[in-house]
């Protein structure tokens, strides 16, 4: 993940910038400040389609993550995850439905929907499935379908050049798709039988697949998430976001 973190960052090197005109702003001091948050966060993302460096925001469609590492589970999916030139498609049209920011305890607490989420890489894969031995590599495709995420992350405030910053702290993340298929090509060196096979197995058993190797996805997309938000907050101070 360290890649990850730096090849972020080489974006959002300079200081304080102001939300682009398009963005719509809300201010704590208004009764709508929740709903209006929700608005402007749907508003925000449906807008990376390309990158607004000015602000510190990324082009998210697609976002390009060039090495990703899931571990293997402890139950039916005990095999190494090795994802490189993953480019994830859909988050600009994420849904939130909650976003909340406690100023006296310092969080920030989300609630989101990623109506399809597709992710397109190069795999590595090595270990076993269920009980049948898992090998390969090759392109492939995964489709996560309604993912339901809950994050929320904890901040400290700060000053730099004379106005007040956020700057995350730690963070945690829910992530549970509704369902997700799975298109590994060139399983096992090629071999179309088993591959084919392989990919019902893996479709047939989703469910049971993610539940074991939830918490390694989380924390991956946790990263990503963490390293998105930290780069705007580090570019926008806090009068800026929030009035
Ligand atoms: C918000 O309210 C506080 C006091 O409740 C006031 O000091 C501040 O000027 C107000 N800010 C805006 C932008 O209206
Ligand atoms: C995945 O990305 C590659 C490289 O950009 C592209 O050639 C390929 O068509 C994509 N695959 C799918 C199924 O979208
Ligand atoms: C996946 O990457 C990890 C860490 O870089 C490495 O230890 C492991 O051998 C790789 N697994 C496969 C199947 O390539
Ligand atoms: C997110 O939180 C809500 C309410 O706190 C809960 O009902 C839901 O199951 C959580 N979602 C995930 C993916 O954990
Ligand atoms: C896993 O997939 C296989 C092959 O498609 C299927 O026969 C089996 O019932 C599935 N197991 C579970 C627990 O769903």
């Amino acid at each position: 993940m360290q890649s990850l973190i730096i090849f972020f960052f080489v974006v959002g090197v300079c200081s304080s910038a102001h939300l682009p005109s398009t963005f719509q702003k809300c201010s704590r001091n208004k009764s709508d400040f929740r709903q209006c948050l929700v608005k402007a966060a749907d508003n925000c993302v449906s807008q990376l389609n390309h990158a607004i460096p000015s602000a510190g925001l990324i082009n998210l469609e697609p976002l390009e993550i060039p090495f990703m590492f899931i571990p293997p589970g402890s139950g039916p999916t005990r095999f190494d995850q090795n994802y490189t030139d993953l480019k994830i498609s859909g988050l600009t049209k994420t849904k939130f439905s909650t976003l909340d920011v406690d100023f006296d305890n310092k969080i920030i607490a989300t609630h989101f929907t990623i109506p399809e989420l597709v992710l397109n890489f190069t795999y590595d894969v090595g270990g076993k499935i269920l009980v049948f031995p898992l090998s390969g590599h090759g392109p492939g495709l995964i489709i996560l379908d309604q993912m339901v995420c809950n994050y929320t992350c904890h901040f400290e405030e700060y000053v730099k050049n004379g106005e007040k910053y956020f700057k995350i702290t730690r963070s945690e993340l829910l992530m549970q798709p509704n369902s997700v298929h799975y298109k590994l090509d060139n399983l096992f060196n090629g071999d179309e039988q088993l591959g084919t096979q392989i990919n019902k197995v893996l479709n047939d058993n989703w469910s049971d697949l993610y539940a074991d190797v939830k918490s390694g996805y989380e924390e991956a997309y946790n990263k990503i998430f963490n390293s998105l938000f930290s780069i705007f907050f580090n570019r926008v101070p806090v009068s800026e976001l929030f009035g």
